[in-house]
């Protein structure tokens, strides 16, 4: 996994303003006020700030802004970047205000001056989110002498600040993590090295088991092996189970598409474009970033994991459209166009998730359609739902940690659009609808009694720009919501 750079908080020690290296950051509130770091700043530039507050510039600034001054005189440091921060806001304010230092960051050491800041670990979240690249593949990014800056936050209550960070560095560990793997190119990341990537994650205290062909096979998951039946690369479910809390209560289960890339199959995708379709185990990768964060902070809370790893290619004995197929549940569904898989692949995951946990609750993410890209463009996830209370406790949750979702429909008229000639079901509706027509799909494999959550992230899995906590590519989007939902769920007292 690419390595987060550390953060450690400090006690202030006003003088090392002068002589830090690297980059230097000072608050400033949006009327012009300085802080006490500021005012030093101020005098060691010779009224720099004093200028700057007065400029059209800064007038135009809004809060959360970061302001570098290059070169600044008087100070050691190659810049000096001034946050315009109001001294009371929101954790997501802090948080942004944070991804806006990380992003001026590059690859410097900084040094925060955060004062008696009360929302100083929500600020150092925000950098610890934002400060992400992607260089894996990077030849001269492996070079030891380029890797980046530490970060040092300077603070009155160095100790409160790094305890109430400690939560959030494993969530932002998680997303991390699902980023690394949405990243991933689908040469390297096999059904095979994803396996492995998430067994490596017993040493956190997960329980991890590898489901392969013929165990699956046994199991009748024949909608799941027949996507991947084209491929060289064996396909496999991988179940990651954290019991962290009461013995025996029913576990919420996740459950995640990991399609490593889908050519579509026999119907084939079209040239243009499908190498995005690397980030088609964006759900799984979700999935995984979760249970790495629920480890890592040791949640009070039972939840279990289950990815379906497969690749979609064309081949000799790939799946044909037309063929009939039967589910693990033993409905058989009529594969009419063999691009829509990702619900093949769940509906058997799903089906062993309740069969197995009886699971409280059950949410499934995937990047499922590009149907909800049209519909919800980059900004929220389609969320569908069969439990008005799960839902708006999923929304609540993704609300609060700034994540967009947005609720759609279902319905006996969208589920009946998939009635089949021949088989139980088919495995598309039309074009009218097409993303409630998948998640019709995936709820004829939900039981009754399961309250059931399907997201829908094909919009915001991954970005061609940057979002407010991620530059451009896999966001990683998610894991903090579920995060605080399992949080809400299981650990209030
Ligand atoms: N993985 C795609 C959906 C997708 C599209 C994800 C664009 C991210 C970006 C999915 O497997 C797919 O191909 N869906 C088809 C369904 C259709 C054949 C009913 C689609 O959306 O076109
Ligand atoms: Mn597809
Ligand atoms: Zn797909």
């Amino acid at each position: 996994m690419s390595q987060p750079t550390p953060i450690t908080f400090q006690s202030i020690d006003i003088d090392t303003l002068a002589t830090a290296t690297g980059r230097v950051a000072v608050f400033v509130t949006p009327e012009g006020k300085l802080d006490h770091a500021a005012r030093r700043a101020n005098r060691l530039t010779k009224g720099v700030l004093a200028r700057l507050i007065k400029s059209e510039s800064f007038a135009k600034a809004k809060p959360g802004q970061v302001i570098t001054l290059a070169w600044p005189t008087g100070m050691a440091a190659e810049a000096l970047d001034v946050l315009v921060i109001a001294r009371r806001l929101t954790a997501i304010e802090a948080r942004k205000a944070g991804a806006a230092l990380a992003r001026a960051k590059g690859d410097k050491a900084l040094l925060v001056m955060a004062g008696n800041m009360t929302r100083a670990a929500d600020l150092a979240l925000g950098l610890a989110l934002r400060d992400y690249r992607f260089d894996a593949h990077k030849t001269d990014a492996n070079d030891a002498d380029n890797m980046a800056g530490d970060i040092t936050i300077a603070h009155n209550r160095p100790d409160d600040m790094e305890q109430a960070l400690a939560p959030g560095l494993a969530v932002a560990e998680g997303v991390r993590m699902t980023r690394d793997l949405v990243n991933e190119p689908a040469n390297v990341l096999t059904t095979g090295e994803f396996a492995d990537r998430l067994v490596e994650m017993q040493n956190l205290g997960l329980k991890v088991e590898v489901l392969e062909e013929d165990q699956l096979e046994k199991l009748g998951m024949r909608t799941l092996l027949c996507v991947g039946q084209g491929s060289d690369s064996p396909s496999k479910v991988v179940v990651m189970q954290w019991n962290g809390g009461e013995k025996d209560a029913p576990p919420l289960a996740l459950v995640g598409k990991g399609v490593v890339f889908d050519t579509g199959g026999i119907s084939i995708k079209p040239a243009a474009g499908m190498e995005d379709m690397t980030m088609d185990m964006g759900g799984a990768g979700v999935v995984a970033g979760t249970m790495r964060a629920l480890a890592q902070r040791n949640a009070k809370a039972n939840v279990v994991g289950l990815v379906g790893l497969v690749e979609n290619m064309p081949s000799g004995n790939a799946v044909r459209p037309g063929d009939v197929i039967r589910s693990m549940k033993g409905d058989t569904v009529e594969v009419i166009n063999t691009d829509a898989e990702g619900r093949l692949v769940l509906c058997d995951v799903m089906w062993y998730a309740q069969e197995r946990f009886e699971p409280a609750g059950m949410i499934d993410l995937a990047t499922l359609t590009g149907a909800i890209i049209i519909g919800l463009g980059h900004e929220n996830a389609g969320v569908f739902s069969n439990d008005d209370a799960l839902c708006n406790r999923f929304l609540k949750a993704a609300k609060a940690e700034g994540e967009g979702a947005w609720r759609m429909p279902l319905g006996q008229v969208y589920d009946d659009l998939l009635k089949s000639r021949i088989a139980d079901m088919k495995n598309i509706g039309g074009r009218a609808a097409g993303s409630i027509t998948a998640a019709q799909f995936l709820q004829r494999f939900v039981k009754d009694e399961t309250p059931w959550i399907h997201l829908d992230i094909a919009g915001v899995a991954l970005t061609k720009t940057a979002t407010d906590y991620a530059p451009k590519g896999a966001t990683g989007w998610g894991v903090m919501a579920l995060n605080r939902l399992v949080a809400d769920m299981f650990e209030q007292e």
